[in-house]
């Protein structure tokens, strides 16, 4: 069942998402090589605390950590680790879900340690271009598909992979709520959308295969072909306006 946000629930939902924004603004600068991607996650778990938002994966089906840090190609649900040093060049994925007041916000983004290859900088575009029109393809009236359509065609008409395995997902009370939000397939099909619903959508791609497999850790998934791999997630609340993207920076937030 696909709930519908009430503006209560919105309004903490936005606050969880405009608290996770301001996080991975100071993730850009505070990340840095030579760090291990543990101390990285305890500074986003301090951050967490300090805002009083409450990590929606520490304790999730066992996981110990307040995030997802995937390296290179490491696709998704990398286990942050005291053994990971980050080196220049890395492909860094960090993947947040947190509650405030109970209502969840979910976010990743990818980025790059010092100086970006052209090759990978238009990779990671792609990534953020995929999800921009997964975004604007979730407008009330529209079917869920056209969100897995609109992806799937902006990430092949660049020549990546889209990954099969995971997708993007409702969320609410719960970090993963109906529906699943897949990030392939053909438009019109599945539910239609409606206004109050919320959906973290969130492409994974791959520069080579779109094929990965699961570490032993039984989290991080990594590509077959060790391509490297992108992944960017947002949160949007369906409005008659359209789409609200509550993790990202809103215009007063960016004016400072
Ligand atoms: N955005 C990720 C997802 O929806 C967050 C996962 S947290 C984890 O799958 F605990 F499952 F790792
Ligand atoms: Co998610």
């Amino acid at each position: 069942m696909i709930t519908i946000k009430n503006s209560f629930a919105q309004e903490k939902m936005a606050i969880a998402g405009s608290l996770l924004a301001q996080l991975f603004e100071k993730l850009y600068t505070f990340v840095q090589p030579g760090m291990t991607t543990h101390a990285v996650d305890a500074f986003i778990e301090n951050y967490l605390t300090a805002h009083k938002l409450k990590s929606s994966s520490k304790g999730y089906l066992g996981y110990k950590h307040v995030s997802c840090i995937s390296v290179n190609d490491e696709v998704v649900h990398g286990v942050p680790r005291e053994t990971t040093v980050l080196a220049l060049g890395d492909l860094i994925k960090i993947d947040i879900c947190a509650s405030y007041d109970g209502y969840c916000a979910d976010m990743a983004r990818s980025f790059v340690l010092g100086a970006v290859d052209k090759a990978v900088a238009d990779f990671i575009q792609t990534g953020q271009s995929a999800l921009d029109k997964g975004i604007a393809a979730a407008q009330e009236g529209a079917r869920l598909s056209d969100i897995s359509a609109a992806v799937q065609q902006e990430v092949e008409s660049h020549g990546y992979g889209v990954v099969r395995e995971f997708a993007g997902h409702g969320i609410g009370k719960k970090m993963h709520e109906d529906p699943e939000i897949l990030n392939y397939g053909k438009r019109g099909c599945g539910p239609v959308i409606r206004a109050g619903m919320a959906f973290a959508i969130e492409p994974m791609i791959t520069m080579g295969d779109y094929k990965i497999f699961l570490l032993p850790d039984g989290w991080t998934a990594k590509t077959v072909d060790k391509s490297l791999a992108v992944h960017v997630e947002d949160t949007i609340i369906i409005t008659n306006n359209g789409p609200v993207i509550i993790t990202r920076l809103q215009a007063e937030e960016l004016r400072g």
